[in-house]
């Protein structure tokens, strides 16, 4: 890692006024967590993106919940990593006012993020795909679950392709993008939208963005500091020179 870039981007989230992060699967890849478009994206030779669809579910509700079940009891068997870790810290110390991100396996909050907004939403929730009833898992579903109101399917309360994001979240994330003049994405391809725009929202309005990834990605060609590394040893590596 290159130490004057890991230094000047250290600076430049010391001196910003309003310094968010946005998320991607990356950031959970040190915590044995497969990423979607990696080389350990694909599952049973299905590609997510067939699966995280409302179509999918409605030909096939008992495969989408045995992926799912499949991704909660290897969710369940995980711990945030150093990445995550850093973000607390960033967040106690008042350095980090806000987290957006795509993933719904919950590490953040587990690993004590607060001011957390989960615009994908989180793979324990439950939604009825007949009424208006909402529920959590503890545990990895077995079967299709039903709903205790109406007795139909219930879904994960997630965000498949084809679907709108919650619009209060997106509301209170809009807000944060306007306030922000620093930004760290960390682990996302920047291939899904609107969450692959929220960076350079931040960007058009004159903040830093900052990215650390195992590889380029669409947004690096606009960043202002790319950290090539992996988010579990970049993150605290940036921590140790935010003293
Ligand atoms: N550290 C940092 N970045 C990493 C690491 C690591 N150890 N390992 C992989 N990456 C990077 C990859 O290079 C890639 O750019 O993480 C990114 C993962 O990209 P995706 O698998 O596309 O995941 P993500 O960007 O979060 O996907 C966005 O798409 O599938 C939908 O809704 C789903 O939220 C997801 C959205």
């Amino acid at each position: 890692m290159n130490g004057v870039l890991l230094k000047e981007a250290a600076d430049a989230i010391l001196n910003a006024d309003y310094f968010i992060a946005l998320t991607g699967a990356g950031i959970s890849k040190e915590s044995k967590i497969p990423t979607f478009r990696g080389e350990d994206g694909l599952w049973r030779n299905y590609d997510a993106m067939e699966l995280a669809t409302p179509s999918a579910f409605t030909r096939n509700p008992s495969l989408i919940w045995e992926w799912y079940a499949w991704r909660q009891g290897l969710i369940s068997e995980c711990e945030p990593n150093p990445a995550h870790n850093t973000l607390v810290r960033w967040e106690e110390r008042g350095i980090l006012k806000t987290l957006i991100t795509q993933n719904v396996d919950g590490l953040h909050i587990r690993a004590g993020s607060v001011n957390v907004h989960e615009v994908h939403g989180d793979l324990w929730t439950l939604k009825c795909t007949s009424c208006n009833y909402r529920g959590r898992l503890m545990q990895p579903a077995t079967g299709i679950p039903s709903c205790p109101q109406c007795n139909n399917h219930l879904r994960p309360d997630v965000v498949w392709f084809g679907e709108l994001l919650d619009p209060v979240i997106m509301d209170h994330v809009y807000t944060e993008l306007e306030r922000a003049d620093a930004c760290i994405v960390i682990g996302t391809s920047a291939l899904v939208q609107p969450a692959a725009s929220f960076p350079l929202i931040v960007k058009q309005r004159g903040g830093k963005i900052i990215e650390v990834n195992v590889e380029p990605t669409m947004l690096t060609g606009t960043v202002d500091f790319y950290l090539s590394g992996k988010a579990g040893e970049t993150l605290p590596a940036l921590d140790e020179l935010m003293i």
